[in-house]
C-alpha cells in the first residue's frame, strides 16, 4: 500500500494561477462573446528578442551536427552562462562570484520550490505577508507548515506583515524564525526596499544566524537608484543569503524556462550540534542527482541577453512594461482607487473599493469589466482585501482595461 504525503491533503485542491484560470474558463464558457483582458498571472506578452532568436537557431544547428551536437550538460549549467552572468549581473554592481557558486536551472519557481529539499523540516520559516505562493505551499508539502488555521494562516509559520500602515515595508520579527523569504522588488505588492532597510534584514540574520532565501526575480525592473538589485550588494550577505534569479520576465523566458541559483561558498547551514555544513555543496548534491540541467539552446538563448544588442532588446521590452504599469497606476489613482507598486516592479497592487473582498471584486472585474486580476487574499491572509494587476500586457489592452474599470467604477 503506497501511503500519500497527507501533506498535500492539506494544501487548498489547487494552486493559486490554475484556481484562477478555472474560474476565467468557466466564464468564458458561459460568455463566449466576452473579450477578456487577462491581467492576472505575470506571463509576458511580448516576443522574445531578436538576439535570443537568432541565438536559439544557432544552437539548434549546432545540434543538428555531430561536431557542434551536446548531449548532458553540466548539471549545475554552462561556465559560458555562468560567466557571463558573474559580469554583468554581479561585477558591474562590484560583487565577486564564481561560477561554481551560480546554478542555472529552469525558473525560479522551481528553485524557490525546490531549496527546502537541503533545509531540515525543523526550521522555523518566515514569511512576508502576503507572498508568493510557492514558498508556503511548498513548506506545506516539506512538514514545515504546521496546519491550516481557520484564519488563512498556517499554524508553524512566522508572519511578517505588509500592509499600507507600513507602506508594506517588512518589520524584523520579533520571535527568531530559522529561514526568512524575502523577495524585492516585491510579488505582489510590487514595492522595493531601499538599500538600508535590506542592510536591516542582513544584518539581522548574520547576528542570528538566519538564512535569508532571497527572490530577486523582478531586480531587472527597478527604476529607483537606491533600490539594490542583488542582495550581495549588502556588506556580510554572501554568508547568509541565497538569491534567486530569473530570465522568464526579465527576458521573455517564461514559455522557454531559465533562470539561476547564487549559491555563495561562504554561506553556511548548521547541523543540530551546531557544526557548520556548506550549503553550496548540499544544493549542488542535490541538483546532480535530481536535475540534468537546463537545454542548452536555452543556456546559449539567455547568453545572448547580456550582448549589447541583447541588452537593448530586453530593456526595450521591460520599459514596454513599466509603462504599462504607469498607465495602470495612474488611471487607477485618477479614478480614486488606492494603488501601491508599479514603480520599480511589474505588479500593481490595488485596495478594492467599498470594503470589498478581495474574490468578490476579483468577481466584478471578471463579469462586468471582462477583465482578469488576481484576489490579493490568493497571496495569503495580509493580502485580503487587495487585488493585483500585472503590466505584462499588450498596452492597447492594457488601456481598455483601465477605461473599463474606470467606467465601472463611476
Ligand atoms: C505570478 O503571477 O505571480 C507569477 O507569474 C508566477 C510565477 O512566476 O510563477
Amino acid at each position: 500500500m503506497a501511503l500519500v504525503n497527507e501533506q498535500f491533503l492539506k494544501l487548498p485542491e489547487s494552486y493559486l494561477f490554475s484556481e484562477i484560470a478555472k474560474k476565467v474558463a468557466a466564464f468564458k464558457d458561459t460568455h463566449p462573446e466576452a473579450r477578456i483582458i487577462r491581467l492576472g498571472i505575470g506571463d509576458v506578452t511580448r516576443p522574445l528578442p531578436p538576439t535570443v532568436i537568432a541565438a536559439l537557431h544557432r544552437a539548434v544547428d549546432e545540434m543538428a551536427d555531430a561536431a557542434t551536437f551536446r548531449g548532458y550538460g553540466p548539471e549545475r549549467g554552462y561556465d559560458f552562462l555562468a560567466e557571463a552572468i558573474i559580469r554583468h549581473d554581479y561585477e558591474a554592481r562590484g560583487v565577486k562570484l564564481s561560477p561554481t557558486e551560480i546554478f542555472i536551472s529552469d525558473g525560479a519557481k522551481s528553485d524557490t520550490g525546490n531549496i527546502g529539499d537541503i533545509l531540515s523540516k525543523d526550521n522555523r520559516i518566515a514569511i512576508t505577508d502576503p507572498v508568493y505562493p510557492v514558498y508556503v505551499d511548498t513548506n506545506v508539502m516539506g512538514c514545515r507548515a504546521g496546519d491550516l488555521l481557520p484564519d488563512g494562516h498556517w499554524s508553524d509559520i512566522a508572519y511578517i506583515p505588509c500592509c499600507a500602515e507600513n507602506k508594506f515595508i517588512p518589520e524584523l520579527p520579533a520571535e527568531k524564525p530559522d529561514v526568512i523569504y524575502l523577495c524585492y522588488p516585491n510579488n505582489p505588492t510590487g514595492t522595493a526596499l531601499t538599500k538600508s532597510e535590506l542592510k536591516k534584514w542582513v544584518d539581522y540574520a548574520l547576528k542570528n544566524k538566519v538564512l535569508i532565501l532571497f527572490d530577486a526575480a523582478y531586480e531587472a525592473f527597478i527604476t529607483e537608484p537606491d533600490v539594490p538589485h542583488s542582495i550581495y550588494e549588502i556588506r556580510g550577505a554572501k554568508q547568509v543569503a541565497i538569491e534567486f534569479r530569473s530570465f522568464s520576465k526579465t527576458a521573455g523566458f517564461t514559455g522557454l524556462r531559465c533562470g539561476y541559483t547564487v549559491v555563495p561558498k561562504e554561506l553556511k547551514g548548521f547541523r543540530v550540534n551546531g557544526e557548520e555544513v556548506e550549503l553550496n555543496a548540499l544544493w549542488n548534491r542535490r541538483q546532480t542527482t535530481k536535475f540534468n540541467g537546463t537545454a542548452y539552446i536555452v543556456q546559449r538563448a539567455a547568453e545572448a541577453i547580456y550582448t549589447p544588442q541583447g541588452q537593448r532588446e530586453v530593456r526595450a521590452n521591460i520599459a514596454y512594461y513599466m509603462n504599462n504599469a504607469r498607465i495602470i497606476r495612474e488611471g487607477l489613482a485618477a479614478a480614486g482607487l488606492e494603488v501601491y507598486g508599479g514603480v520599480n516592479a511589474p505588479y500593481i497592487w490595488l485596495k478594492t473599493p467599498d470594503g470589498m473582498g478581495s474574490w468578490e471584486f476579483f468577481a466584478h472585474l471578471l463579469y462586468d469589466c471582462h477583465v482578469v486580476g488576481t484576489p490579493g487574499v490568493g497571496f495569503g491572509p495580509g493580502g485580503e482585501g487587495y487585488l493585483r494587476l500585472t503590466a505584462f500586457g499588450n498596452t492597447p489592452d492594457v488601456e481598455e482595461a483601465i477605461e473599463r474599470i474606470k467606467e465601472w467604477k463611476m
